[in-house]
């Protein structure tokens, strides 16, 4: 039956999208949206929208939790939130971001760290940054039962060592494109290329046969993927290049509780219809 799905919008109906469906829409030259979630309602919403991804990203750390990186998240803090996403869903595919230091220092560790994500988080697959460097980690998480999304370019838990600039330019390209297929060899079920120039990023795309999903990384990824407080605009500040807003969240937050407290410091709320008689 599901082998007859043709396609990830309208096909998966009564359970999660799987890596083989994903691979399958790349196949079919099908794209689609992902986005972070970090909680109940938010996977609610993107999910009736049709979002057949959610990544619980450790952009948790400068969206929800407080931090100005991704680089103090740590393992107990995003485990909550991966059961959240995963208890109010049943369609997307939901990845658990590995944090930084979870994972680096051996293939072993980040076995332990992925069966925590996947058996007490409820996650259906896992996601790490790094090229060449945690090829043996995918390896082992995937000869295992763990499927693992890869993530290169810029790699935000490496920030104190790479910056935030785009990754791939020039003589990098190379580098850049060894480490994707290393990732594919190794048996990661897709890769994300954060701020790759565009043109590497479509070179990247045609060159691996496992979907690419691109964030700052131009049109010629298979599938794009955002931070959903950006794209909903509640985030402060001007957005980065490479995200567009499609809401103005912030704003219509700020209105409705200065209407709140309005109303409060007028005597206008509760009413009578607010109240128990
Ligand atoms: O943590 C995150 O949100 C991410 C995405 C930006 C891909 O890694």
């Amino acid at each position: 039956m599901t082998d007859q799905l043709p396609t990830l919008y309208g096909g998966v109906v009564n359970r999660r999208v799987t890596p083989r469906d994903l691979q399958r829409a790349k196949d079919a030259g099908e794209r689609w949206a992902m986005l972070t979630s970090y909680d109940m309602l938010s996977a609610g919403i993107f999910e009736a929208a049709g979002i057949p991804v959610l990544l619980v990203g450790d952009s948790a750390g400068n969206n929800v939790l407080g931090y100005s990186t991704t680089v103090p998240v740590t393992v107990d803090e995003l485990l909550p939130m991966v059961r959240a996403v995963v208890r109010s869903t049943t369609r997307p595919l939901v990845v658990a971001d590995l944090p930084f230091g979870s994972y680096q220092a051996s293939p072993e560790q980040a076995l332990a760290t992925a069966v925590r994500f996947l058996k007490e988080g409820g996650a259906q697959a896992v996601k790490l940054e790094g090229g060449k460097r945690v090829a043996p980690a995918v390896e082992l998480l995937v000869s295992a039962g763990a499927p693992v999304m890869g993530h290169v370019g810029l790699t935000p838990q490496s920030e104190l060592v790479m910056g935030l600039r785009v990754q791939g330019r020039g003589e990098a390209a190379d580098a850049l494109i060894a480490d994707a297929l290393a990732l594919e060899q190794a048996g990661a079920f897709a890769v994300v290329l954060e701020a790759v120039p565009a043109d590497l990023a479509e070179r990247v795309t045609k060159e691996l046969t496992i979907p690419t999903v691109g964030i700052g990384a131009g049109p010629g990824c298979d599938a794009q993927v955002l931070v959903w407080t950006d794209m909903a605009g509640l985030t402060p500040g001007a957005p980065l290049t490479f995200v567009k807003r499609y809401a103005d969240l912030r704003g219509v937050l700020a209105e409705a509780t200065r209407a709140y407290a309005d109303d409060v410091r007028g005597g206008r709320f509760p009413g009578p219809e607010h109240s128990f008689s």
